[in-house]
């Protein structure tokens, strides 16, 4: 049957992937609250559109980092893409360059950097994981640079591992036939075997738990690449981040898989765009679905999204074509969305055009009796 919206993909990547692979993939952590919370919330954001404007021309495109893109809906890091698909990174790489959008390639990608860089041109950023041994870090970094990555994401929520009770019973592990093929010559390309989840294990062997603001600071001594900072979601952070130089904040609860009962990133963008005070452009991953989604989070503030899971599952559905697909709904879907509310631009997009709980509410004209 053929596929209409995004999240059709997860059901058919369920069917196609050994259980390991899925439910590392779909799962959040512990009680999953916030993974439900991060789609729930946008739908408790409604529109008030305006009407009668001109929208037979619609201009999506907009820039990020001073990177011109075709609009604001860009591939977020997800680790360890071949599982889903032989082709894993690689397709990816080339659906987003297709769609003249941008890839971020996680620190714990399938296939290495110069391997993407490699399939063609495009903008693509990456994130990175700071792990003990700054060494392999600066090292990493280094090589991004070469490669022609544009940008750091910095992921800064990830000190231990979330607890992803799936990932614990499945006894979790990296196939033998892959690696992590960044840190491949470095021997930390393979995941142990472990007594729960082996990416846990793996985390808290490698993963530098000290990681502060002074890393931040230094991570910039090191390269001339912008960095966002990723995992952001209170305004303090937010200054903080601003203060220590970062060139833009993401802000992500890494979908729903660290801290559980945070709240959904769509609920705590307004707070991170506001102490952000327009100093840095802010962006939000987590639950985006819809066009619509989109939208919501362009009217709060937000200056572009990144999309984590439809890749995953569109890749494993369908390779590099289900990625270029799920662009190209989210892309109409949010076109459609602007000409419905009335907005040709994304600078037309405003807060006026929703309307949330948090809003005070509108005095309403006193019943007669
Ligand atoms: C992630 N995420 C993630 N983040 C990161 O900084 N480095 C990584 O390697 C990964 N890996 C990863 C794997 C998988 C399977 C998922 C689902 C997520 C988090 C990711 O970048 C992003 O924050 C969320 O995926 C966004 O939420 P949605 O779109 O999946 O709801």
């Amino acid at each position: 049957m053929e596929v209409t919206n995004v999240t059709e993909y997860q059901a058919i990547a369920k069917e196609k992937l050994p259980k390991m692979v899925y439910d590392y993939y779909a799962s959040g952590a512990e009680d999953q609250w916030t993974l439900a919370e991060n789609r729930n919330a946008f739908s408790r954001i409604l529109f008030r559109p305006r009407i009668l404007i001109d929208v037979s021309k619609i201009d999506l495109s907009t820039t990020v980092l001073g990177f011109k893109i075709s609009m604001p809906i860009m591939i977020a890091p997800t680790a360890m893409q071949k599982m889903a698909h032989p082709e894993g990174e690689y397709a990816t790489a080339r659906a987003a360059s297709a769609a003249g959008t941008i890839m971020t390639l996680s620190s714990w990608a399938t296939s290495s950097v110069e391997e993407v860089a490699s399939t063609g041109p495009g903008i693509r950023f990456f994130q990175l994981y700071v792990y003990k041994d700054r060494n392999v870090v600066a090292q990493l970094v280094r090589r991004a640079e070469r490669a022609g990555f544009k940008a750091i994401a910095l992921t800064v929520d990830t000190p231990r591992l979330g607890r992803r009770e799936a990932d614990i019973k499945n006894r979790f592990v990296l196939p033998p036939f892959l690696t992590l093929k960044n840190f491949e010559g470095l021997d930390l390309g393979k995941m142990d075997q472990a007594n729960d989840s082996g990416l846990a294990s793996y985390v808290a062997g490698q993963i530098d738990r000290t990681l502060s603001w002074k890393d931040v600071k230094w991570l910039q001594s090191i390269t001339s690449m912008p960095i966002l900072v990723k995992g952001v979601i209170t305004a303090e952070d937010t200054r903080l981040a601003v203060q220590n130089g970062a060139a833009g904040i993401i802000v992500s609860n890494h979908g729903a898989r660290q801290l559980d009962y945070v709240p959904s990133t769509i609920m705590a963008l307004e707070e991170v765009v506001k102490a952000a005070q327009g100093r840095v452009p802010v962006f939000l991953d987590g639950g985006v679905r819809r066009g619509t989604d989109v939208f919501k989070a362009l009217a709060l503030g937000a200056s572009g999204i990144f999309i984590g899971r439809p890749v995953v599952f569109s890749l494993a559905a369908e390779g590099e074509a289900g990625v270029r697909k799920v662009l190209q709904m989210l892309r109409e879907e949010f076109e459609l969305t602007m000409a419905l509310s009335g907005c040709r631009s994304l600078k037309e997009i405003t807060r006026d055009h929703i309307m949330t709980e948090w809003d005070a509410p509108h005095t309403l004209p006193t019943a007669r009796l």
